[in-house]
């Protein structure tokens, strides 16, 4: 594999962040929302892995053979499906491509209520972190497809303003946060503004980043 030339804990930006107007906005006919993602197997790991996404994103399947699952947790038909292909190769780290598909909880609350629920199973993050923008999760699924539980610690309307300032500009990676300890504290009664506000720090060395 090449080298990395610019490793992501050293990430800086090439001009700041913004939140553009929509494409309808904009007058631009654009996609309505995002879909479905399609992840690809092997025929015998085509269950195994849909019950991984039943279980992390309290979801059920919508369609369900041999060969394809498709599952979900709201309204849309499907949201995860995945479809066995023979001779389909197992993951390789470092292959150009998707890096990781990100799920928006409501609030923190949520976010670690799923964390709790998920520790119960024996499925836990790899990393943790407040991005400023997000608080986020990371979890490899049997397949190690990286998926990112995360909530917004920014009203939506304040986000352009959020990428504007030194915190996100000097930082745009984050800093490492425990649940456990957020749990503790939104429990004692910490107001979830409070709690969702990215503590000081640097961000973490790439060695703490989970590799896919
Ligand atoms: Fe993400």
């Amino acid at each position: 594999m090449d080298t990395i030339e610019k490793p992501l804990g050293s990430m800086t930006a090439n001009r700041p962040a913004r939140l553009p107007e929509t494409a309808t906005a904009r007058g631009k006919v654009a996609p309505a929302k995002l879909a479905h993602i399609v992840l690809r197997t092997s025929m015998e790991r085509v269950k195994p892995l849909a019950d991984w996404y039943c279980k992390v994103l309290e979801a059920e399947a919508t369609i369900d053979t041999d060969q394809f699952v498709a599952v979900t947790y709201d309204q849309e038909h499907h949201r995860i499906a995945i479809l066995g292909i023979p001779g389909s190769q197992p993951h390789v780290d470092g292959l150009w491509g998707l890096h990781h598909i990100a799920f928006t909880y409501a609030g923190l609350g949520d976010l670690l209520k799923t964390w709790r629920r998920l520790k119960g199973m024996g499925i836990e993050p790899g990393l943790c972190i407040n991005h400023g923008p997000t608080t986020s999760m990371y979890f490899f699924d049997p397949d190690k497809n990286q998926i990112e539980l995360q909530c917004d610690n920014v009203p939506e309307s304040q986000f352009a303003t959020y990428f504007e300032t030194d915190e996100f500009t000097s930082n745009p990676i984050g800093v490492k946060f425990d649940p456990a300890d957020l749990e503790r504290r939104l429990a004692a009664g910490e107001p979830e503004t409070k709690l969702l506000k990215r503590p000081a720090g640097a961000p973490p060395p790439i060695s703490e980043f989970p590799v896919n």
